[in-house]
């Protein structure tokens, strides 16, 4: 086991490794730019992590951790032209700083990127890893297309949202920590229950992601605050403060949910305080608290060191109390 900086250091290591090639430039320079524009590295983390913690080597791992961080960034290129966002991590998104079509097609390149990276594995690790990582990339389309159709919907119930951000984001980190298993030759039974702890840490962390979108401090949140508001996005947030609210106060926040002002400042700082006043923020953080207890309680079944599972705990508790 690493610590958590020494594993982040291998993959930036690892990516510098690759032989990207540079022509078309306004092919290869977005996706440079956005590989190396930071963010936190959570997932190819966890598989290098879960690799070690499962009796492998990391190193071994090294592939499938930066294949994973490469679809991640790929996802976010075009999440970001889904979303109209004008930042990530605290620079220009890549249609912004270039255009739409050079997003869509250095996304697309990425996507190829990432699967090439699993040619270095073994036919049987290989095979496994490969169909796991075509079920979880489907899944996360699915994911974001259920997020875009929620927008202008205005019937979205609690458990359809859990069901959006399970295929949006959770699925992704739990492959990233099957992969690691699948690497270090763990048996089945237990690949699957790393699975399921990274689901659940998966929808913990999606919860919080849209609890920083709209109070996340713009100093240091590197994406713009109030983005999902903006965009009528069906959040947690969102649809417990509808449940929360008296019938004035739905239709208020409900009308203000159809509408997609010029200005949004006076609409972001409406729901925020409605957000708050319902219940629904400290509703959020209770639900990110529970996914993650659940998460922990899987982790107790696991066969693996007592150790590890404290290194996986300690994971958990880190993303719970992030502030980017
Ligand atoms: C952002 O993921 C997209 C979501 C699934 C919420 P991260 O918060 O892991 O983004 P980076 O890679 O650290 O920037
Ligand atoms: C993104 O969800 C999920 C994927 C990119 C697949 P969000 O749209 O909430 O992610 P951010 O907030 O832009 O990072
Ligand atoms: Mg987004
Ligand atoms: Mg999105
Ligand atoms: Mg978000």
């Amino acid at each position: 086991m690493l610590a958590l900086d020494q594993y982040r250091d291998a993959i930036l290591q690892h990516l510098q490794e690759q032989k990207v090639k540079k022509e078309p430039i306004n092919l290869y320079g977005p996706i440079d730019y956005i590989l190396q524009l930071g963010g936190k590295r959570l997932r190819p983390i966890l598989t290098l992590m879960t690799a070690d913690i499962f009796g492998g080597d990391h190193k071994e791992a090294l592939d499938a951790a930066l294949a994973v961080e490469v679809f991640h960034n790929f996802s976010l290129v075009h999440d970001d032209i889904m979303d109209d966002a004008p930042l990530r991590r605290g620079k220009e998104t890549v249609h912004e700083k270039w255009d739409i079509n050079t997003g869509i097609l250095s996304g697309d390149a990425m996507l190829i990127l990432a699967y090439q990276l699993f040619e270095s594995y073994e036919p049987e690790i290989f095979q496994k890893l490969a169909k796991l990582f075509s079920k979880t990339a489907i899944e996360v389309c699915e994911g974001q297309q259920y997020d875009v159709d929620f927008e202008t919907r205005d019937d979205v119930t609690i458990d359809e949202y859990l069901k959006m951000i399970e295929y949006k984001t959770a699925v992704l980190v739990a492959a990233a920590m099957k992969m690691g298993a699948i690497i270090a030759n763990a048996r089945e039974e237990e690949a699957q229950k790393v699975y399921d702890f990274g689901l659940n840490l998966g929808l913990a962390f999606q919860l919080k992601d849209d609890y920083l979108d709209a109070f996340g401090d713009p100093k240091t949140f590197g994406k713009q605050v109030g983005g999902d508001i903006i965009e009528n996005k069906k959040t947690y947030l969102y649809l417990k403060a509808l449940a929360l609210s008296d019938t004035k106060e739905r239709e208020q926040l409900a009308h203000l949910f159809s509408v997609q002002p010029i200005d949004p400042s006076e609409k972001i700082s409406t729901t925020k305080e409605m957000f708050e006043s319902s219940g629904a923020a400290r509703a959020t953080l209770n639900e990110i608290e529970s996914y993650t207890s659940k998460a922990f309680s899987i982790l107790e079944k696991l066969n693996i060191e007592e150790k590890g599972k404290q290194s996986f705990r300690a994971f958990g508790e880190m993303l719970m109390n992030r502030t980017i």
